[in-house]
């Protein structure tokens, strides 16, 4: 066995009893893989370490809708695994199928047939009340239109999934505190929605979606509304919210900078993964 290899083996060793520590672990687990993966590279090493456990896996994924009596067929057998902690950017022509993928992978929607895993959990076999608990407890979702409530102040647009999930009000406030923080909204709190520019709603909005601490993002076009400082301003807030949080970020996007950023491009067209 080469020296190479054996630096390799540890740092995969390390790598995975980081791991079996717990969720705490993830962030630095995380950390210390891309870190291991940098050494293996400027090491000039072809190998590829172990992947992170799989947090999404979408498997033989079809829906069809029907309008009238024409059958269409927008998912046509979509197979994909997103590990913990990557950033995935989801991109094709408009109608490829995109924003119906993301709805699915977050169960908004159900498939006409296939699996979709989260966390190990088949989503399409839990009830809806389940599901909706699940959703709240797991995933975050930031949508292009942000969809906060037009009649209740920040605070309050901020505390209304913490209310569901059942967040104590004295955490739910630290929390907004924090978060409120780390988007730069932390004057904002007491402005509507229409009080605040795009880019801040945008922010808020993934505030909210962050505010359960979801183990994943999912995000239909967050900057489609943007000019481009504020587009990267959301990407950079990603970045951290990943490297912070551990979280898994899949998000839809025309941007092709944003695209590259990514640590993947997944393309669909006409249903499938080109
Ligand atoms: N409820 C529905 N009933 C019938 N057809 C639908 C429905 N929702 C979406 N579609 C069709 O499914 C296809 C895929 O739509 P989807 O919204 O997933 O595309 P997209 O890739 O997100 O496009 P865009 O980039 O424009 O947002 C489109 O052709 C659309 O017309
Ligand atoms: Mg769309």
């Amino acid at each position: 066995m080469g020296g190479k290899q054996k630096v390799a083996d540890k740092t995969i060793k390390s790598f995975i009893d980081l791991f079996d520590d717990h969720a705490s672990g993830a962030v630095a687990a995380i950390e210390e893989y891309h870190r291991a993966h940098e050494q293996l590279l400027t090491a000039g090493s072809t190998e590829t370490l172990p992947k992170t456990p799989v947090v999404i896996a979408v498997k033989d994924l079809t829906k069809t809708y029907k309008v009238g009596r024409q059958k269409l067929d927008v998912l046509k057998g979509i197979s994909l695994d997103v590990h913990e902690g990557e950033f995935v950017a989801l991109t094709g022509p408009s109608g490829s199928g995109k924003s119906t993928l993301l709805q699915l992978m977050g169960g908004l929607d159900k498939a006409s047939s296939g699996t979709v895993e989260v966390d190990n959990v088949n989503i399409g076999k839990l009830r809806d009340k389940q599901l909706s608990h699940f959703r709240g407890q797991t995933i975050g979702f930031v949508f292009q239109f942000f969809y906060l409530q037009p009649f209740l102040r920040l605070q309050k647009n901020l505390e209304v999934p913490g209310m569901f999930a059942g967040i104590r009000g004295i955490e739910r406030k630290e929390r907004i505190a924090t978060l409120a923080e780390a988007v730069g909204l932390q004057d904002r709190l007491d402005h509507l929605p229409k009080e605040l520019s795009g880019g801040q709603m945008q922010r808020a909005a993934i505030a909210r979606a962050l505010l359960n601490r979801p183990k994943l993002l999912l995000a239909d076009e967050p900057t489609g509304n943007l000019d481009s400082a504020n587009s990267k301003a959301i990407i950079e807030l990603f970045d951290r919210i990943r490297r912070e949080f551990g979280t898994t970020i899949v998000i839809v996007t025309h941007d092709q900078a944003i695209a590259r950023h990514a640590d993947r491009e997944i393309r669909l067209q006409d249903g499938a993964i080109v």
